[in-house]
């Protein structure tokens, strides 16, 4: 009866069967994707409880541990007196609340002298200071004025300055200080003189963690701005810092007020300054005011002053300039007796929960943790892959008919729902956790990001998960990726940030992947820190619209790997992991299909075929000109060579094979192993192209249409491929649906097909529960679902006890009646059981072929006489044996025991037997027989014959 074949199944057919298998496959491993979805959540409670016990500890070492000395030095208890009282006191802010800071007062930064601007060939103004000697502390340093009304800057200029001649500003300063002034007088009071000075550093060097200008303590010189210099005199004063009288050094500086036409001026010329015409000679200017918009009735003034010169951690020296310019319009317009007087600067108070959290804990673990928190899922995705990969259930998959495309879309809508709900927990526990990171800025960017990003990440995982084989090596690289990203970002791309490095170059740092993710990670950490020190947001979705802004390229950068990636997953995809992607394997073929045909295949193989062989080739050939639609499977001499590795030369594995199966026939491959029989089914599955010839299943080209092929085809692995905690019953029905197989007519199949391997019992029993012929079993009763044309079965009774052999046998037996079936065994008894013809295949070729009565025949074709007798009368009975049967051979022989072999031609049975109970009479003869030859005899003599003719 004609069968009429199954329309291949949909890719909506695909996809819904992936999905129903899929999601009842998940349903059962619930809890391990609970845990990967509520790790986030695991992570930010320990978060939030490390919080909360830190911000504990630090609100009770605050209320505790003051700092020994108040602003005024004074001791807070009797234990720190002598701490306060001598040397300069060593408050570590880290280790107690500072309630009050130093005061001291505050400097004008000026630029070091070798800096300073004076006239040049690139900043050739008349005004500013000749050649003076860079190195030799005489150069003024420069101040840029501009404004509406000339004059009335004049005023000002002049006034900036408190002039001091040289006695004045002795007395100024000799009146403060005692006549022995030492540590720890109180000289408080000399705060006001000082405060009518400007006093100035060079000193850029970063802050002490002392709460103080260091420049008092170390970091010298000095500098006293005057209009006029003496230079003759340098003054000693004492300068009441820290609680202490420290007598300090003032080098006089002249400051030079330097009028220029327009702001635009002042612009270039500080720009000039700092580019010092390319050479590493600067010319700097130390500040510049316009006063465009002042006038005698306001004071507007704008100050330029050099900030880069400012790491994060110095102090930014401003108020003295600013203090200068207004003390200065007040004299002007109110005469020289008013003043505004900027006494001291301090640092604000701080305890140490303020020190040590300057905002929160995430933000001080900073955006590593968060790139390692947001590749969780990666490892996760690249293992699924590689663990279907490994366990070859994809490639079992893709033999019964699922297509890529549909693989790949339910892989990756799985991966992307895990991944949306990782996300969420994630955000709901940041949020939770209070982190400025979560709060400040805009969810909407925020979501859109990390989408971004995970996506990305799936992609990425797939174009990985091609690279790798086992799980074990995936996991291994997945985690010292993430651990490695992490780290790159913080040490690589952070500073990089931190620096003038161009947009360009970071951006080709961000190419490569996870520097994407940190950059975005540190660009809402950025915006949250100055949202939050601001009071205002963090990053907002107008912000990706400024440049300065690194999230949308870091978008734009996320969103093109993630195409990119896809399309070279989808390129690489290998879904066996063997190592022989498609595109090389026939590329290779052709070449090396040449050689072989060079190699002058037909004259050298014929010679040494048997005629069953060469009849084989010639229906064959004569299959290839009147295609006959009986023949389910037509083999063309096909060949295969295996590529050498290791430096050892190609090896042809398959040497021109040529086989036609009709329907309703189970052929039998026996071989030794590394014959080529797999090779063969290889290429029969679609693992590996021909190198030359080809097959025909059902009328498909193997080499073109093996995705039709696997519609109308079923496998039975050597080892079971099944999902341990899918049931029977999910199975069957997954794999059905590939086979295109609907609703009452799948049900059927399914208990069809259980019932004839004796599974109908435990149908919903999950595959992990079966005993290891169960399992068997269902793999045959996979391999032969959907009525599939041909059906390959690779030992598929090795292992099973003698009854659920039975029960196999008689179920491949009933499947074999309207299709072909290729078994490959090593059990001479299966193979006999089963097969209707038999092909034994040694060395890539078949040597022999035809049913086992014939085979026996041909390379049997011997009785074995075994005859048991008293150990004296062997001779005896070798002779009489010789006499009649002169063909014989001996060929065991122990002790009272011989073995003689004959050949069956001319042989009759009865006339053994006459002989025996001739012999029986004579002689003392207690056992004997005759047998047969096996299969088992046919196999080992062939294959030793093959053997013997290669070597
Ligand atoms: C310019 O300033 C001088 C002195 O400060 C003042 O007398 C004069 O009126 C000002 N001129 C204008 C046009 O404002
Ligand atoms: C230090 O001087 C201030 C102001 O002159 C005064 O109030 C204070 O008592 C003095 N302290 C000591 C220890 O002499
Ligand atoms: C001060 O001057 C700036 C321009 O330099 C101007 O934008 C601003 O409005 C002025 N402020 C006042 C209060 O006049
Ligand atoms: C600011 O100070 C730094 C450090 O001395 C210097 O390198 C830079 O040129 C200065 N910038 C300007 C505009 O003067």
């Amino acid at each position: 009866m004609e069968k009429a074949l199954h329309e291949p199944a949909s890719f909506i057919t695909q996809a819904d069967a992936l999905l129903k298998k899929n999601i009842a496959y998940q349903k059962r491993r619930m809890k391990a994707n609970i845990g990967i979805v509520l790790s986030p959540a695991l992570l930010f409670i320990m978060i939030i409880i490390l919080q909360g016990f830190i911000d504990k500890l630090t609100t009770a070492i605050d209320k505790a541990t003051e700092c020994p000395c108040d602003d005024r030095g004074m001791a807070i208890n009797a234990t720190f007196r002598e701490t306060c009282a001598t040397g300069i006191p060593n408050i570590n802010p880290i280790m107690c609340r500072v309630r009050s800071p130093q005061k001291w007062p505050p400097l004008v930064q000026v630029p070091k002298p070798e800096f300073r601007a004076a006239r040049s060939t690139y900043m050739p103004f008349n005004d500013l200071p000749d050649l003076c000697t860079k190195d030799n502390y005489s150069c003024p340093t420069a101040f840029l004025v501009t404004a509406t009304n000339r004059s009335f800057a004049q005023g000002l200029m002049d006034n900036m300055f408190t002039a001091l001649n040289s006695s004045q500003l002795m007395e100024a300063v000799q009146g403060q200080m005692p006549k022995n002034a030492s540590a720890g007088t109180n000289v408080t009071s000399t705060l006001p003189t000082i405060s009518d000075l400007a006093l100035g550093t060079d000193n850029m060097d970063e802050k002490t963690d002392m709460f103080l200008e260091y420049s008092f303590l170390e970091g010298g010189p000095i500098y006293l701005l005057q209009q006029k210099c003496f230079k003759e005199v340098e003054y000693m004063i004492p300068l009441n810092i820290a609680n202490q009288t420290i007598p300090q050094e003032l080098k006089c500086i002249e400051g030079l007020m330097i009028w220029r036409d327009s702001s635009l001026n002042i612009s270039n010329e500080i720009a000039q300054g700092f580019l010092g015409n390319g050479k590493l000679q600067a010319n700097e200017i130390t500040a510049a005011y316009d006063l465009s918009n002042s006038g005698i009735d306001k004071h507007n003034v704008t100050i330029w002053y050099n900030s880069t010169s400012q790491p994060d951690k110095a102090i930014l020296r401003v108020p003295r300039t600013v203090n200068l310019v207004s003390n200065s319009y007040l004299k002007s317009v109110k005469g020289s007796r008013s003043k505004i007087l900027l006494d001291f600067v301090k640092e604000m108070p701080q305890s140490i929960k303020t020190q040590l959290l300057k905002q929160d804990f995430g933000t001080l673990i900073g955006s590593m943790f968060f790139v390692f928190l947001m590749q969780l899922l990666l490892p996760v995705i690249i293992n699924n892959i590689v663990y279907e990969k490994q366990q070859k259930l994809r490639i079992m998959m893709k033999m019964h008919g699922l297509g890529d495309a549909a693989y790949w879309i339910i892989s990756y809508a799985y991966f992307l729902v895990i991944s949306s709900l990782y996300l969420i927990v994630f955000m709901i526990f940041g949020t939770m956790s209070k982190m400025t990171m979560f709060r400040m800025n805009s969810y909407k960017v925020q979501f859109l990001f990390y989408f971004t990003h995970l996506n990305w990440q799936i992609s990425f995982a797939m174009l990985a998960s091609t690279f790798f084989s086992t799980v074990k090596t995936a996991s291994v690289v997945a985690y010292t990726y993430i651990f490695g990203s992490g780290l790159a970002g913080q040490y690589i791309l952070n500073p990089m940030l931190g620096t003038n490095s161009s947009e360009i170059q970071i951006i080709l740092v961000e190419l490569i992947p996870g520097f994407s993710l940190y950059r975005g990670l540190s660009e809402f950490s950025k915006y949250s820190t100055s949202g939050f020190e601001a009071g205002g947001y963090g990053l907002r979705w107008e912000d990706l619209r400024d440049s300065a802004n690194g999230m949308r390229a870091v978008l734009i950068i996320m969103v093109a790997e993630w195409l990119l990636f896809l399309v070279v997953a989808c390129f690489l995809d290998r879904p066996a992991g063997d190592g022989s992607g498609k595109a090389s394997d026939s590329k290779r073929s052709k070449v090396l299909g040449k050689t072989f045909s060079r190699m002058d295949k037909l004259n050298s193989l014929i010679e040494m075929e048997g005629a069953d062989i060469a009849a084989e080739r010639n229906l064959v050939e004569q299959l290839a000109q009147h295609p006959d639609s009986r023949y389910t499977v037509v083999c063309e001499s096909i060949v295969k060579v295996l590529k050498g590795r290791d430096g050892n030369p190609d090896k042809i594995a398959v040497k021109g094979l040529s086989l036609a199966l009709p329907r309703a026939q189970c052929f039998g491959m026996l071989g030794p192993t590394g014959a080529g029989k797999t090779t063969l089914l290889n290429m029969f599955t679609g693992f590996s192209c021909p190198t030359s010839g080809t097959a025909y299943i059902g009328g498909m080209d193997i080499r073109t249409d093996m995705n039709l092929i696997y519609y109308s085809m079923g496998v039975c692995p050597q080892h079971d491929l099944l999902w341990e905690t899918l049931t029977a019953r999910e199975h069957l029905s997954f794999y059905g649906k590939l086979k295109n197989l609907k609703d009452e007519e799948l049900n059927q199949a399914i208990e069809e097909s259980l019932k004839s391997v004796n599974l109908l019992s435990v149908i919903d029993k999950q595959a992990g529960q079966y005993s290891g012929g169960m399992k068997r079993r269902l793999s045959v009763a996979i391999s032969l679902i959907g009525d599939p044309q041909v059906v390959y079965l690779d030992e598929p009774s090795t292992g099973l006890d003698p009854a659920s052999r039975q029960f196999l046998w008689n179920a491949i037996t009933q499947a074999k009646r309207d299709r072909a079936i290729i078994l490959t065994t090593h059990s001479m008894e299966e193979a006999e059981y089963l097969s209707d013809r038999l092909g034994i295949f040694v060395d890539g070729s078949l040597q022999c072929i035809g049913t086992s009565q014939e085979l026996k025949a041909k390379y049997g074709g011997l009785f074995v006489l075994t005859i048991t007798a008293q150990s004296n009368q062997d001779e005896q009975i070798e002779s009489m044996v010789k006499e009649h049967f002169p063909k014989v051979r001996k060929t065991y022989h122990i002790s009272g025991t011989q073995k003689f072999e004959m050949p069956k031609k001319g042989v009759k049975i009865s006339s053994v037997f006459d002989l025996m109970e001739q012999a029986k009479k004579k002689l003392d003869i207690t056992a004997w027989g005759l047998a047969d030859t096996t299969l088992e005899d046919v196999f080992i003599k062939v294959a030793r014959r093959a053997n013997a003719s290669v070597l």
